[in-house]
């Protein structure tokens, strides 16, 4: 199964992605993930995309677009992917399009996670990430059992240094910008599966694994 997970900052699409992938077996590839991880390894291209992160903006397509195509032909995603947080604009819809022709792969579902805007200030400043298996947790919402520590191995919690409410108010206007007009592209396609985000985690997990295995 090859889907893909949308939403707004703060939607839950990571909370929820970590949950799917254990319950159906398929490769959670996160861009934004992808990014922190060359942020850390120091890569060109880690530092580049630092500084379009910390501003809340997008990183340039051309970037991302040929990271996620590498991604993508990779042998772990033979068995099915969850592509979170990609894509987020019309120029990478279309070119994942172009991409998933020459794999010869299709894309099954496409999970909308819809939040009211009032609710994600305070999901993402409250969030705290981990630095070794990048889980999120939440102070308030999503405790971890001992504080500070990663209830799946132990790591370290860490605030994203894109989690303030600055960054957290660009991000919010670029998604509606220049994310949200991709519901209409999917829908049009007949692959949008529509879920109320707002909701307790393990309600939204229900919804979830509902809709995929329709
Ligand atoms: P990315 O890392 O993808 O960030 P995002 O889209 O802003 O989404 P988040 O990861 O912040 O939110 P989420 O939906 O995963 O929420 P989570 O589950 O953690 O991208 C970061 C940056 O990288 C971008 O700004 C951009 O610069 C760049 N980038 C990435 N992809 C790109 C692309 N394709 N093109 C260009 N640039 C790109 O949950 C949030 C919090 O809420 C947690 O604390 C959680 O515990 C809590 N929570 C979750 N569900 C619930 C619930 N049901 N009730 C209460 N609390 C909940
Ligand atoms: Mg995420
Ligand atoms: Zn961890």
């Amino acid at each position: 199964m090859n889907l893909l997970i949308m939403g707004p900052p703060g939607a839950g699409k990571g909370t929820q992605a970590e949950r799917l992938v254990k319950e159906v077996d398929i490769t959670h590839i996160s861009t934004g993930d992808m990014f922190r991880a060359a942020i850390k390894e120091g890569t060109d291209m880690g530092k580049k995309a630092k500084e379009f992160m910390d501003q809340g903006a997008l990183v340039p397509d051309e970037v991302v677009v040929g990271m996620v195509k590498e991604r993508l032909s990779k042998p772990d995603c033979e068995k099915g992917f969850l592509l979170d947080g990609f894509p987020r604009t019309l120029e990478q819809a279309k070119s994942l399009d172009e991409t998933l022709k020459d794999l010869n792969i299709k894309i099954d579902g496409v999970i909308n996670i819809a939040v009211p805007r009032e609710r994600l200030m305070a999901r993402l400043t409250g969030r705290r990430i981990c630095k070794d298996c990048g889980a999120s947790f939440h102070v308030m919402f999503n405790k971890p059992k001992e504080e500070g520590k990663c209830d799946a191995c132990g790591g370290e919690l860490y605030q994203r240094s894109d989690d303030n409410e600055e960054a957290v108010g660009k991000r919010l206007d670029v998604y509606e910008q220049q994310t949200q007009p991709l519901i209409d592209y999917y829908t049009n396609q007949g692959l949008l599966l529509e879920i109320n985000g707002d909701q307790d985690i393990n309600k939204v997990l229900d919804d979830v694994l509902a809709a995929v295995k329709k």
